[in-house]
C-alpha cells in the first residue's frame, strides 16, 4: 500500500471534474474516480485526462459496498473526497428516491466500507487517513432578508428532499467521527458556478437559452437570493481542509456574492446581449428557500483560504465558457435532458402563454 493516492466519488460531474482536473495539475498522486456516469456525470468533462496514468477511472456505484472495499484494498488511498450525489433540487421535488438512495444510503455504504477498512490500519496510518464530505448550505434552511449568513453552528432546517438527503449524510459523517474516530471533515459550501455545470441549473440553464434565444424562465418573483461562488474557488477551499483541516470538524465555503435570481438573469442577458423580453416569470418551485448566504470566516482564519474570483468576472468568464466550447453544450442535451426540460418546464411556460422551446 502507498498511501499515496486518493478516492474521489462523483468526480464527473460539475465540481467533481474541476476538482479532479485542478488536482491531477498540482498533484502527483494518482487519484481514483468513482462514478456512477448518471445523467449529470459526463466523461467529456475529463477529456483531457484520458490519457493520464495519474487518473484512474471507476465507473460504479457508492453503494456498492463490494466495489467500494476493492477500490480501498487495491489502491490504499490516504483520503477520500465523496462529491457523488443527486444534486439538483426540483429533480428531488419530482423523485426524492434516488435522493435518499445516493445521498443517504450510498454515503452510509461508503463510510461502513471505510471504516472496516481504516480500522485494519496502524494507529499512525489511521491518524493520517482524511474523509472529506463535500455538503452544502442549503442543510440550513431558508434565511429571512435581514437575518445573518450562515455559520457552523446554525441548526439544520433542510425544507427539500434534497437538502433533507445531504443533512442526513452530514449528520452520518460526522456520527462516524464521533462514535469510531474516522477523521472526517464536512464542507458546506454555497451555489457553485463555472464550466461544466450541467444546464439544469440556473446560470448554465439561462446562459444556454439566452444564446438559443429561448424564454428563461425565473421562479416566482425572481427575488430569491443565492451567494455564488466560482467552482474553481470551492475546489481549492476543498484543497485547504484536505491539507490543514482538523478532523471532525466543519467548515463553511462562501465567497460573500449574494445576488438575487433576477440580477444574475441579468447579467446574462447583458453578456449574451439578449433583451430582457426573454423572461418569463414562471410558476414558483415548491417549498423555494428565499435566501442562502455564508459565513465563511473559519476557514479564511484557520486554513488561510480566500476565494480568488470576483463575481461580475467570474460570471462574464463563465458565459464565454458556454460560448465557447458548443459541442459539449450539444451533447448535454440529449434526449433525455429535452425530456427533463418538458417536465420541469413545460406546462410552467406555458402556463404564461409562452412557447416552452
Ligand atoms: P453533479 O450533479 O454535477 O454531479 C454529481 C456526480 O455524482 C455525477 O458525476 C454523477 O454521475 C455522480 N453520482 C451520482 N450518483 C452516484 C452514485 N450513486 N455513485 C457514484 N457516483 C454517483 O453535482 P455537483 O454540482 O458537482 O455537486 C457535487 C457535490 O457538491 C454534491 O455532493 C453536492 O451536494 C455538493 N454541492 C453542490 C453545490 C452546487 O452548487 N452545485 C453546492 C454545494 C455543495
Ligand atoms: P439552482 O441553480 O437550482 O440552485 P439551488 O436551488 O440549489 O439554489 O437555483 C438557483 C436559484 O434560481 C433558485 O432560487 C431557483 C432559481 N431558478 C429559477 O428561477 N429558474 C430556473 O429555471 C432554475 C433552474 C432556478
Amino acid at each position: 500500500m502507498t498511501q499515496t493516492s486518493i478516492i474521489v466519488t462523483g468526480g464527473a460531474g460539475f465540481i467533481g471534474a474541476n476538482f479532479v482536473r485542478q488536482w491531477i495539475a498540482h498533484e502527483s498522486a494518482t487519484l481514483i474516480n468513482l462514478d456512477k456516469l448518471t445523467y449529470a456525470g459526463n466523461p467529456e468533462n475529463l477529456r483531457p485526462l484520458k490519457d493520464s496514468p495519474a487518473h484512474v477511472f471507476a465507473h460504479g456505484d457508492i453503494g456498492n459496498r463490494e466495489l467500494v472495499r476493492h477500490l480501498l484494498e487495491r489502491h490504499g488511498p490516504r483520503a477520500i473526497v465523496h462529491f457523488a450525489a443527486e444534486s439538483h433540487v426540483d429533480r428531488s421535488v419530482h423523485g426524492p428516491t434516488e435522493f435518499v438512495q445516493t445521498n443517504i444510503v450510498g454515503t452510509f455504504a461508503l463510510l461502513e466500507e471505510t471504516r472496516l477498512w481504516w480500522e485494519k490500519h496502524a494507529p499512525s496510518k489511521r491518524e493520517e487517513f482524511r474523509f472529506v464530505h463535500v455538503s452544502t448550505d442549503e442543510v440550513f434552511g431558508s434565511l429571512g432578508p435581514n437575518d445573518p449568513p450562515f455559520n457552523e453552528s446554525t441548526p439544520f432546517a433542510p425544507n427539500s428532499p434534497y437538502a433533507a438527503s445531504k443533512a442526513a449524510a452530514d449528520h452520518l459523517v460526522r456520527a462516524y467521527h464521533h462514535t469510531y474516530g474516522l477523521p472526517t471533515l464536512i464542507v458546506n459550501c454555497s451555489n457553485n458556478y463555472g464550466p461544466f455545470q450541467f444546464p439544469e441549473k440556473l446560470i448554465p440553464l439561462m446562459i444556454l437559452n439566452a444564446v438559443d434565444g429561448k424564454p428563461l424562465p425565473v421562479y416566482g418573483d425572481g427575488m430569491y437570493v443565492r451567494d455564488w461562488i466560482h467552482v474553481e474557488d470551492h475546489c481549492e477551499a476543498i484543497d485547504a481542509v484536505l491539507i490543514g483541516g482538523k478532523p471532525g470538524e466543519v467548515y463553511n465555503i462562501g465567497a460573500e456574492n449574494e445576488r438575487p435570481n433576477l440580477d444574475v438573469v441579468h447579467e446574462i442577458l447583458r453578456h449574451t446581449g439578449r433583451d430582457p423580453s426573454l423572461i418569463r416569470y414562471v410558476p414558483d418551485r415548491p417549498g423555494h428557500d428565499r435566501r442562502y448566504a455564508m459565513n465563511a470566516r473559519k476557514i479564511r482564519e484557520e486554513l488561510g483560504w480566500k476565494p480568488r474570483h470576483g463575481f461580475e468576472r467570474g460570471l462574464a468568464d463563465t458565459v464565454t465558457w458556454y460560448l465557447q466550447n458548443q459541442t459539449w453544450c450539444q451533447r448535454v442535451r440529449s434526449s433525455a435532458y429535452r425530456d427533463y426540460y418538458e417536465r420541469q418546464y413545460g406546462a410552467r411556460l406555458r402556463q404564461q402563454g409562452g412557447d416552452a422551446t
